[in-house]
């Protein structure tokens, strides 16, 4: 599998590392292009204290290793994630601002990340969409039903609390899982739901 991993600048960097360190590892995955935005870049300095540079990202510095890792600036549209022709089995936006939503929501491609979002779009491969933001206003909404019409997945990065998480990895990795899910990745880091049996009704 060839995929795309997109950062952009809402806040949520921890989501973009695990998912990073998961798919570098899964056997699965063979390629990974890398897009970062330039808030991207400076959430990751924010939140993690890493600094990253949007041409050559030394992704090690998140524990993330290189091998599989293909990274493209946010302005080359000439990269391959710019064509259908490069073949990329999907894409996960993770965080995803509401800034790039309602781009990709409006067919917008004026960088490599909402080209990208576009190709993937119109190719019907799996793009997954993290998004981060609360409250919702309704024009947030109104572009994550348009993405969800035009085939897209919004995971959006609301952890559940059923698999009784201990610390911030356990939430983080609560999602990770459910965007694997969808990229169609078998990847087990958190307890699925399970119905304890004293919880089972029982007909009287
Ligand atoms: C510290 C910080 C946190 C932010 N968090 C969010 C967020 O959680 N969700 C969001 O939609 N935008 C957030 N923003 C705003 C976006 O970064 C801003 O809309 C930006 O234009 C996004 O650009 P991009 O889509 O090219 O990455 C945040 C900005 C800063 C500086």
């Amino acid at each position: 599998m060839k995929v795309i991993v997109a950062v952009t600048g809402a806040s949520g960097a921890l989501y973009a590392q695990r998912l990073l360190q998961v798919l570098s590892q899964h056997e699965q995955v063979r390629e990974i292009a890398f897009i970062m935005s330039e808030q991207g870049r400076m959430l990751f300095a924010h939140e993690l204290g890493v600094n990253l540079s949007l041409k050559n990202p030394d992704l090690s510095l998140l524990g993330v290793s290189m091998d599989k890792i293909v990274p493209f600036h946010p302005k080359d549209l000439a990269a391959p994630p710019s064509s259908g022709s490069a073949r990329y089995d999907g894409m996960v936006i993770i965080p995803c601002s509401t800034n790039t939503l309602a781009k990709v929501a409006y067919g917008f491609a004026e960088d490599l990340i909402s080209r990208a979002a576009h190709v993937i779009l119109k190719e019907r491969r799996r793009l997954i969409i993290v998004t981060r933001e609360t409250p919702l206003s309704l024009v947030t909404l109104r572009n994550m039903v348009a993405v969800t019409e035009a085939g897209a997945i919004i995971v959006d990065a609301n952890p559940g609390f059923y698999h009784n998480p201990k610390t911030i990895q356990d939430l983080v990795d609560f999602i990770v899982q459910r965007v694997c899910d969808h990229l169609g990745l078998n990847v087990e880091i958190v307890p699925r739901w399970e119905l304890p049996e004293k919880w089972w009704v029982h007909e009287a």
